[in-house]
């Protein structure tokens, strides 16, 4: 069993984001802000939470954007300071604590999310990692990958972030076939990637939250392309669990599909009713608004 602290988060974000289109034509689907913080920034801070130190993007076109954002402003920096706007000059430069390193790799072309996580295979090395999918925003107690990471600590193998779908939705995700282990964690048996709801072996699908173990980097380089011909993870995770344990873990919390748009603008809508200096007034206009 590898136990081990993890110190790597993977942050797939070279997909095309085409459900968001015309925004994500030249801007990533990942830089859209929910209120006040773009969604690869949510993104981060659950990383760090949860211990990871290693912060690795795999990028594509137009996603230059992402690397300014993690990168420092000494020019922007420098105002703020002169105009006494010390608030947000400590905002700015707590996005990326001095003790966490960012890492881009380049993804040749967008041949799959698989093909994006083999390509961070370099930089991860032989130790388990975490990968998020920014574009799942997770509202909860506790940071979702840190309650994954005290799952693999107790069980060890690979960890699979999962929540119950409606069966009709079931060709949208990866879906998992299991043994219950305890009342939220389940050893998976089976995975495929999105199923017909008539095909799917359970309602159980995985959302963008994974731990993995690095043996999973061995099967992503001999699976070939899968559903919609890209290199799927969930192939490569189905091949896995053949020899190594992976167990699908029903987090606690709240998750916003924010990869479209109807899921994007509910994540706005309950972001910006508690956040601590708008939500007040917010309420009363949505109130106003819908009486
Ligand atoms: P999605 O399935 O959401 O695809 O990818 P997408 O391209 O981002 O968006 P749509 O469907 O065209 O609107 C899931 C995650 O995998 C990443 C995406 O950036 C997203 O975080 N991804 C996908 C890659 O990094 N590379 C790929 O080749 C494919």
């Amino acid at each position: 069993m590898n136990t081990a602290r993890v110190n790597t988060a993977v942050f797939p974000v070279a997909g095309r984001g085409t459900r968001f289109l015309p925004a994500t034509k030249a801007s990533p689907k990942e830089m859209l802000p929910v209120v006040d913080k773009p969604l690869i920034q949510y993104a981060v801070e659950e990383a760090l939470s949860a211990g990871a130190t290693k912060l690795v993007f795999i990028t594509g076109p137009s996603k230059r954007s992402i690397e300014d954002h993690f990168d420092s402003a000494p020019e922007l920096e420098a105002a703020l300071l002169e105009q006494g706007k010390h608030e947000l000059l400590a905002v700015l430069r707590s996005i990326v604590p001095a003790s966490a390193t960012c890492i881009y790799i380049r993804q040749p072309a967008p041949l799959g999310l698989g093909h994006a996580v083999l390509c961070a295979r370099p930089v991860v090395g032989d130790e388990p990692f975490f990968v998020h999918l920014a574009d799942d925003l997770i509202d909860s107690t506790v940071p979702c990958l840190q309650q994954m990471a005290a799952i693999h600590r107790v069980h060890g193998g690979s960890v699979l972030g999962v929540q119950t779908v409606e069966r009709k939705d079931t060709d949208k995700y990866g879906i998992v076939a299991v043994d219950a282990v305890t009342d939220t964690v389940s050893r998976v048996k089976h995975m495929v990637e999105k199923p017909k709801p008539a095909d799917a072996p359970s309602t159980l699908a995985v959302v963008g939250r994974y731990l993995l173990s690095p043996l999973v980097f061995n099967k992503l380089e001999k699976i070939g392309r899968g559903a919609g011909g890209e290199i799927q993870l969930t192939d490569g995770i189905a091949a896995l669990l053949l020899e190594d344990p992976v167990y699908a873990y029903a987090f606690e919390g709240k998750r916003y599909d924010c990869g479209n748009k109807l899921g994007y603008l509910e994540a706005t809508v309950d972001y910006a009713l508690k956040h601590p200096q708008l939500g007040k007034d917010f309420q009363a206009w949505l109130r106003a608004r819908l009486s």
